[in-house]
């Protein structure tokens, strides 16, 4: 194809380190780098009006859209339903005519996708498409497109298009909170100005990559392993089990931390080291006491965390990976990065077709 890895073992390695820059051209792309105001795309309808969003997509896209589903009842306070592609189609969800359907799609072409699509346009709901191929089917029909900069993904499992599209996600949130009157402009301005701190502190993240690979290696020895997050880190999670089950052929599950007593803790033993994603958010305690719940029961704890967090999970985790310290509200999107890394660490480990995994295709674009 027209294009190379660059000298990167694979075309995920590339586009892995490629987070930075397409973060900041996506961001770029949605807010004014001069006024930092949001600057999307004209809707014909007003987003203070909108009664409901209901957000569907498929694979990583859907773990994106969780994340976005937090930021727009939390931060724009709109009642958002939300489900996979493959489900919502077949739900026959009573809407309210006017509402919006938020799509998101790296291609533009996934058949559950387009097929959720049809059905919320036949249900009256103004179409909005978060996108990377914007001249695709999904971008013909929706009625907003909003493009992210992400450039051609050639790995099978998506990396830089996850934090494109939350990079999107959190633009829409300062947007739509912005018309509903929920976010004042002092706050806004510490949202903005967190986003465009974002492409250094990813910068960052590649420092930390003997750190990751250290947890690598015991993750690689491991039959099963399991993530855990809370809120906005929920779905980090399990972006970083779908990812670690893609490439590296290990079973990863990821738990609400939360719920883990409500099942999964019977799994619990040395041998499924326990993946955390802890930024020291104000759920922060409330993970702390389940990490250590999951301690108590000969879990090793692999931790990702900030250097506030740190300090608290020294002598708790086995392993660490710290990350620098970014208001609550990015951190979804900083922490993707190494725990994308984290399976690719360990699928070179296990000497697996990174880009190419067995029975997965890039476009889904069968039912
Ligand atoms: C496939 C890919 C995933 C991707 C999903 C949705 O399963 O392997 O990486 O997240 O499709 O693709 P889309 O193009 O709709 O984002």
């Amino acid at each position: 194809g027209a294009v190379g890895k660059d000298g990167y073992r694979h075309y995920m390695e590339k586009e892995l380190h490629e987070h930075p820059v397409v973060i900041g051209q996506t961001l770029q792309r949605v807010i004014d780098p001069v006024s930092k105001a949001v600057a999307l795309p004209k809707f014909d309808f007003s987003l203070a009006e909108v009664p409901r969003v209901t957000m569907t997509a498929c694979g990583s896209a859907y773990y994106a859209a969780l994340v976005g589903r937090y930021w727009l009842e939390a931060e724009a306070r709109v009642p958002v339903d939300i489900d996979v592609a493959s489900e919502l189609r077949y739900r026959a969800p009573p809407l309210t005519p006017g509402g919006m359907g938020l799509l998101i799609s790296q291609s533009g072409e996934t058949a559950d996708t387009l097929a959720a699509l049809r059905l919320l346009r036949r249900s009256d709901q103004r179409i909005v498409s978060i996108l990377n191929v914007e001249t695709s089917t999904m971008g013909r029909d929706s009625d907003v497109t909003l493009g992210m900069v992400a450039g051609p993904e050639i790995s099978v499992a998506s990396t830089k298009a996850f934090t494109a599209q939350l990079s999107v996600l959190a633009a829409l949130t300062i947007a739509m909170g912005q018309a509903r009157g929920t976010i004042e402009a002092s706050r806004a301005q510490q949202m903005v100005s967190s986003l465009f701190d974002l492409p250094s502190r990813a910068a960052e993240v590649f420092q930390r990559v003997a750190d990751i690979q250290a947890m690598a290696v015991i993750v690689a020895a491991a039959r099963d392993v399991l993530y855990l997050g809370r809120g906005v880190c929920f779905p980090i999670a399990l972006e970083g089990a779908l990812k670690l089950k893609e490439i590296s052929y290990i079973h990863a599950e990821a738990y609400a931390a939360g719920e883990m007593k409500h099942g999964p803790i019977s799994l619990i033993d040395k041998d499924v080291p326990i993946v955390v994603i802890a930024p020291s958010t104000i759920l922060f305690d409330k993970t702390l006491s389940n990490i250590q719940e999951a301690k108590a029961r000969g879990g090793r704890i692999l931790a990702f965390t900030d250097e506030k967090g740190a300090a608290r999970l020294s002598g708790i985790a086995e392993q660490m990976v710290v990350l620098p310290d970014v208001d609550a509200f990015v951190a979804p999107i900083l922490f993707t990065i190494p725990v994308q890394i984290l399976a690719y660490e360990v699928a070179l480990l296990k000497g697996t077709d990174v880009d190419q995994p067995r029975n997965l295709a890039k476009s889904v674009t069968v039912e």
